[in-house]
This record gives structure tokens, sequence and C-alpha cells, in this order.
């Protein structure tokens, strides 16, 4: 018998530090998770909770000033975080394509989009031939839905749209058919039309391509609509992991069930849940569980007791000891006794 396929990605104790001002501070702490081939994993959290430092990571990349400080990113069985620099090189934009929230910040402003995707692709070895990088390039943008494909090529990225920049970094993200594409609140800029339309391209384009994705947006919502699982970071932390339908049918922690409690409301639904109070403040962390500054349901206990993922179902792991006791719809008033 055949057991499951090894996974593209498997991220193990992640830990990621920032130098701030005169000391270290820990960003990311013993994050683990992995991604099969063809899966689309999503990662949601609050501003700050560590989501871009977590999909840099995927790529072997630290941000300026950060480190990492522990863990494995292994992709197809390799830990990019011990890769010499020119095997990195060799992966990223072939292997692993990323998509950043601001399609401008990977265009070149100076050159017209169709040379960038060529020069990546002949970068990569890609293609043979300045002309089979042209009709590649080409086709690309035609998959992407990019009207006009050749005359769009010969435009500079400030003659296109967010919309078309974003379809262009696309084409340039999986322009040498990668394993693995990291997308980083790829729509969040745009508007509520384009961000439908892309991410109606990027459900035809796992289909078509079928490579594995990390997807990453502080929206649940948009999660949904295009994620096969889910992890929930909070300061840090995975606080839960669950199947898209499990994590909105069956929510066990707190901080999950007020994201999506704020979902509900901003589509007019009126939940039962609690809506998530206060902001994420990581200079005022607890020892024990990050989110009990801000949790309805927490006790005593909950502020000197580290919280790790523990499994409550199929495929379903949440980092609360309380969840049982916790059932959907309970007034948080009524927090019992445990
Ligand atoms: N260069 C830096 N120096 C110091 N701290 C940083 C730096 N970059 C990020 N951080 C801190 O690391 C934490 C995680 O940042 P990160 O960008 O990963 O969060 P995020 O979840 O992607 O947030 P957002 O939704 O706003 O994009 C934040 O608290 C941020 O202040
Ligand atoms: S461990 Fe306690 S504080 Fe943390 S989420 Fe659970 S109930 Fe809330
Ligand atoms: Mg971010």
């Amino acid at each position: 018998m055949r057991g499951p396929p090894a996974p593209v990605i498997d991220v193990d104790s992640l830990i990621v530090d920032f130098w701030d001002r005169r000391r270290w501070t820990n960003v990311v702490h013993g994050v683990s998770f992995h991604i099969f081939p063809g899966e689309t994993l999503g990662m949601a959290g609050e501003s700050g909770c560590g989501k871009s430092t977590t999909a840099y990571a995927l790529l072997g990349y630290h941000r300026p000033m950060s480190r990492f400080n522990g863990g494995a990113v292994r992709f197809l069985g390799r830990d990019l975080l011990r890769l010499p620099a020119r095997e990195l090189q060799k992966i990223r934009g072939a292997e692993i394509g990323f998509v950043p929230q601001n399609p401008a910040t990977a265009l070149n402003p100076s050159m017209p989009v169709g040379h960038q995707v060529m020069e990546s692709l002949e970068a990569h070895g890609a293609c043979a031939t300045r002309r089979e990088a042209e009709d590649r390039c080409l086709g690309l943008f035609a998959d992407m839905g990019l009207p006009r494909p050749k005359v769009v090529a010969g435009r500079y990225p400030h003659q296109l749209s967010g919309g078309q920049q974003q379809r262009v970094v696309l084409a340039m993200a999986l322009a040498c058919h990668p394993t693995l594409l990291v997308l980083d609140e790829p729509t969040t800029g745009l508007d509520v039309t384009t961000q439908a339309r892309i991410l109606s391209l990027l459900a035809r384009l796992r289909a078509r391509y079928g490579m594995a994705m990390f997807y990453v947006s502080h929206n649940l919502g948009v999660l949904a609509q295009v994620c096969n699982r889910i992890t929930v970071m909070y300061a840090g932390e995975l606080i839960e992991v669950a199947s898209t339908a499990e994590l909105f049918r069956n929510p066990g922690h707190p901080y999950t069930r007020g994201l999506i409690a704020s979902l509900q409301q901003v589509s007019g639904f009126v939940g039962t849940q609690p809506l998530l109070r206060g902001l994420l403040r990581r200079d005022a962390l607890p020892l024990g569980c990050r989110f009990a500054p801000r949790c309805e349901y927490s006790q005593p206990g909950c502020f000197t007791s580290p919280q790790s993922l523990a499994t409550v179902g199929d495929g379903h792991e949440v980092a609360c000891w309380r969840w049982p006791d916790i059932p959907a719809g309970t007034d948080p008033a009524d927090k019992g006794t445990v």
C-alpha cells in the first residue's frame, strides 16, 4: 500500500528573529507545516503576526537585520536554510515562484514587461532561443487573461493597471513551471472585482499547472476561496490548522472564531461568536498562551502555560487547552470551570 506523497515543502520548527535597536526579538516562534504536491495551503493572521516573514523563509530568504535562529525549511528534501547562496539562486524563480503584495516591487520600472519575463526565462535556462522565450512569454500572458499579449509585452509597468501588473508578476512567477508558488497577499492592493478575477485565475492555474501553493492573507474569506487547508498564525505561532471546510464548520481556537466572526460581520451576518477585542501587542506577550490578554475565555492558568498545536480531529490541530470547553455559540461570560 502506498503512503501519502512526500511534501513539496516541509517547514520544521522555524524560528526567525529581528534585530530591534539593541537586541534580537523573536517574530516567528517554532512554526511547522508542510504542503503536498498540488495542494494550496493558506496562512491567515493579523498584521505583524509574521506571515510575510514565514513566506520569505519558504524561499530561504530572511530580510535585512533578521536571522534564522532554528528549524529547517526542506524543499523536496533539501534544507533551504543551509543551502549555499548559488544553489538557492537556482531554485528561486525556477522551482519556487514568488508573488509579492505589491507587484510594482517585483517589476523593473525601466524595462518593458515582456523583456522582464523573457529575461527570467533565459536566466533560468528555460528557453534555448530569444524567439522561444518570446513565444513562451506571449503564451503566458494569454494564460493570465491579459488582453492583446503582444501589446502588453511592449508596455512599461507604469502603463499597466494594478491588476494587469499582478498578472504579469504571476506570469513571471509561473514562467519556469515552479513546483511551489508562494503568494504574499497578492490581491490585497486590488479592487474587489479585480481581486475576484485574480482569485478565479489562481484556481484555474492550479488545476492547469498542478503546482503546490502557499497563500498568505490577513483575510480568511480570500483564503476560503483558494485553499485546501488553512493555518492560522498569532504572534509568530500557529494556533490552528485544518482543512478549509473544517475550519469554517468547526473552528476550535477563540482567535480563529474571532476572525470568522469579524468576517461574518463585514458580510452583514450576525453570528454568535465574540468579535476580536484589542490588537496584537508583541511587546506585552505573556509567558503562556500568547492570545490570553485578548481571550474572552482565558483563565489564570492560560497566562502561564504555553500552548502548542494538539490534534483535535482528522487533520485538525488547535493550540488551546480549553477548546473542548468552548462549544460554538457559547456565551463568553459563561466561562465554566475546567
Ligand atoms: N526589518 C525589520 N526590523 C524589525 N522588525 C521587523 C522588520 N520587519 C518586520 N519586523 C517585525 O516582524 C513582525 C512580523 O512582520 P511580518 O512582515 O512578517 O508580518 P505580517 O504578518 O506579514 O504583517 P502584514 O499583514 O502587515 O504584512 C512584525 O512585528 C514586524 O514589526
Ligand atoms: S489557552 Fe486560554 S487564553 Fe489561550 S486561547 Fe485557550 S482559553 Fe484563550
Ligand atoms: Mg506581510
